[in-house]
């Protein structure tokens, strides 16, 4: 008989590592989008349905899942797997891994960073110096900012991320409050955090930052009656999912001083439109979705990815598995 083919793996990357391409070619055939201009849509429509392993960070809704027949492993180069169809994928058997853990403090560096920025209107700076505008020493009221140390700092979401954070806010002397589904007095005890209901979470925070994975019930978990429920020297900070925000609310509430700042790292949209009213605004704080953007950490979540598909080709358990229990479908 001839040799049994070996597993498909459509590997979505316009620049492979040679390194990844060596691992994969140790245990499939890896196949590469046939045009670097086409759209992770497209190449679905073209190359997916002969494949057994998708690999990459690309939408994978029930429809595209339609059109790769033989699919059987989603593995995204990403700890949030919303852009996928997961309860889509289980019913067809189709196993989705992800990245966490490995980019948690690179993206947890980037939420506090777009907080010491929005705080203390360091971007406001940065355009102030540049733009010729400093033009007299001493100016002991430039810029007033927010003070960070002490401030009280609002967790949505006490995940890996979340925790982080709060890492790093006692590194500040903050007082850190969160809410979240799952209680955890164990780190309350540990490290002093305070478990609160959402609406004083909004209430008491001079930051709010949110941690949460994006599903229908985070959707628009902060609109404007949220907004309302903040101080007006409130900061807002989203390095999780830009749809966890009702960005008109946030524009809104922006226009209006109800909070005074923000600092975005994802948007509902992205790309956002250069003409979003968000990149307008001194006071707001906008960067293109880098929250795991450092060479080592995209190298790991690669890695890490790609040990998934290896396991999973040998028939060993993967090691970061969204939904196990389609293997047994
Ligand atoms: C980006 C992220 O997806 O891991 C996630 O869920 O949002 C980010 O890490 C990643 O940077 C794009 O590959």
């Amino acid at each position: 008989m001839e040799g049994a083919s070996r597993p498909k793996v459509l590997f979505f990357s316009a620049k492979p590592d040679e390194r990844l391409l060596q691992r994969l070619g140790e245990v499939a055939e890896v196949v590469l989008p046939a045009s670097p201009g086409l759209s992770p849509q497209e190449v679905i429509q073209r190359q997916a349905a002969d494949v057994d392993v998708a690999l990459g960070t690309v939408p994978w809704p029930a429809a595209a899942q339609a059109l790769a027949p033989r699919l059987r492993l989603i593995a995204t180069i990403s700890v949030g797997f919303d852009h996928i169809d997961v309860p889509a994928a289980t019913q067809r058997g189709i196993l989705v891994t992800h990245t966490p853990d490995v980019l948690t403090d690179t993206t947890a560096d980037t939420a506090f960073a777009l907080l010491m920025m929005a705080g203390r209107r360091l971007g406001e700076a940065e355009r102030f110096v540049r733009a010729g505008k400093w033009r007299s020493p001493g100016d002991a009221t430039l810029l007033f900012g927010r003070d960070v140390h002490h401030a009280t700092l609002g967790i949505v979401g006490l995940g890996r991320i979340g925790k982080a954070v709060a890492r790093r806010a006692q590194g500040f002397g903050m007082k850190v409050i969160y809410y979240d589904i799952v209680r955890q007095e164990e780190l309350e005890k540990q490290h002093g955090y305070q478990f609160v209901d959402f609406d004083t979470l909004l209430r008491e925070s001079d930051f709010v930052t949110l941690h949460t994975n994006l599903t229908p019930e985070t959707r628009h978990l902060m609109g404007a009656a949220q907004f309302a429920k903040m101080k007006p020297t409130a900061v807002l900070i989203n390095a999780s999912r830009g749809p966890v925000v009702d960005e008109q609310a946030l524009i809104a509430a922006l226009r209006e001083g109800r909070i005074a700042a923000a600092g975005l790292d994802v948007f509902e949209k992205e790309p956002t439109d250069p003409d979003n009213p968000l990149l307008k605004m001194e006071n707001v704080v906008v960067i293109p979705h880098i929250g795991s953007a450092t060479a080592a950490t995209r190298g790991a979540m690669a890695d890490l990815a790609v040990s998934n598909v290896v396991a999973f080709l040998r028939g060993e358990p993967p090691l970061t598995p969204v939904n196990p229990e389609a293997l047994a479908r």
